[in-house]
């Protein structure tokens, strides 16, 4: 049996009112301090993962009590010591791998000072995600009849860890990349660096800090920022668009679901692990699935690969690679599409088409 754990924290206030209700009467401001000041701790046991070889991993949950807002605006060498303390809770525990959960990965360059700072093996699980983000919206465009060789593709958090890989393994195959973000010079730089890792050739590629215009005219988009309101509003979408949301929280505004029923938004990076995961612990998805950035964590694991994994803000796609066909050997795979926390059929999938050939007409 090999040995894994996976850092998580609260998403947002909600998270913590709905565990611990008598917070709901409390000043905001005073929730919040006293999360700050909580130690981390194992919140679960994470059993059943089998993997097709016959390979066997467990692990736990471990909670870092700190919200989005706080790891992002708390003095980071605070922050990186809580997120390393919840490391050491995973080791004592028998972990031999710790992926970093949600905003823990986007802080401390990445993981790269937890890393330094501890001695057991960490991963963002940000390669994986890369991969099946993109697997995922490859999958939608086609279901969409979108052929990504005249499509107009949109990354949005195009300077991340996360952003930055999927552009540069999409810049070959797009009509055109969008490359989008806050910040033109940081755009630039990656810009700059797609065009070198690329063969001979015409490319279209734009880098622009104008999320609502670019998004506007994309077929495709993966968003990917660590922002914590949305940055894609309904009037931004184009009609018959594909959006693969892989942020947590999410990029695109709750209000889509209900005001746009002619664009496929997709949550990206879901997958179903082999064997029955049971995470004893609701995290917002169903039973047996997982999100990629806990699978790579899981594939490690079972592959005794004790050794920090995906670290920092240059991720090779070489790493990527490697991490899928991991996956395949251990039998984990992309699950089906879901929206908004919520499976779709392909009969809603089917209706979202005729939806936007109506917009169309
Ligand atoms: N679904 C999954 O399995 C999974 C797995 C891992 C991570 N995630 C999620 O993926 C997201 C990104 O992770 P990461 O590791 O790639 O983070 P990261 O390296 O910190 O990159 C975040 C990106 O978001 C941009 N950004 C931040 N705030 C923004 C705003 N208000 N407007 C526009 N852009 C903004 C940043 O731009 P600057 O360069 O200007 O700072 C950067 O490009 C997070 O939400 C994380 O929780 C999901």
């Amino acid at each position: 049996m090999e040995h894994f754990a996976f850092l998580i924290h609260p998403m947002d206030m909600g998270h913590i009112t709905r565990k611990y209700r008598m917070a709901k009467k409390i000043p905001e401001k005073l929730v919040t301090g006293t999360v700050k000041r909580k130690k981390p701790w194992a919140i679960s046991e994470i059993t059943g993962i089998r993997s097709i070889t016959g390979k066997e991993a467990m692990g736990w949950f471990i909670i870092v009590p700190l919200l989005p807002s706080q790891i992002l605006n708390l003095r980071e060498k605070y922050v990186v010591k809580k997120i390393v303390k919840a490391c050491e809770v995973a080791k004592k525990q028998g972990a031999g791998i710790v992926g970093l959960g949600a905003f823990t990965a986007c802080v401390g360059g990445a993981g790269k000072d937890i890393a330094d700072a501890t001695d057991v093996a960490i991963t963002t699980g940000n390669s994986y995600t890369v991969s099946t983000a993109i697997e995922g919206a490859k999958k939608a465009a086609r279901i969409m009849d979108i052929d990504l060789r005249n499509a107009n593709i949109a990354v949005v958090g195009a300077t991340g860890s996360i952003g930055k890989v999927a552009a540069e393994i999409l810049a070959a195959e797009a009509g055109a990349l969008y490359l989008v973000g806050r910040d033109q010079y940081r755009l630039d730089e990656v810009k700059e660096t797609i065009f070198d890792s690329l063969p001979e050739g015409d490319y279209n590629i734009i880098a622009s800090t104008d999320i609502s215009g670019m998004v506007k005219q994309a077929d495709v988009i993966i968003t990917v920022t660590s922002a914590i309101d949305f940055v894609i509003q309904p009037e931004d979408i184009k009609s018959g668009a594909v959006v693969c949301d892989v942020a947590r929280p999410r990029d695109v505004a709750e209000i889509v679901k209900e005001t746009r029923d002619d664009v496929l938004v997709i949550d990206g990076g879901v997958v179903r692990p082999p064997g029955h995961v049971d995470f004893h612990f609701d995290f917002g998805l169903p039973p047996d699935l997982a999100l990629a950035c806990m699978a790579e964590t899981m594939i490690l694991a079972l592959e005794g690969r004790y050794e920090d994994y995906t670290i920092g803000r240059d991720i090779r796609i070489d790493q990527i690679r490697d991490i899928e066909n991991l996956a395949e050997k251990h039998g984990f795979e992309l699950a089906g599409f879901r929206s908004f926390e919520k499976a779709l059929t392909d009969d809603d999938i089917q209706t979202i088409k005729m939806n936007a050939t109506k917009v169309s007409l």
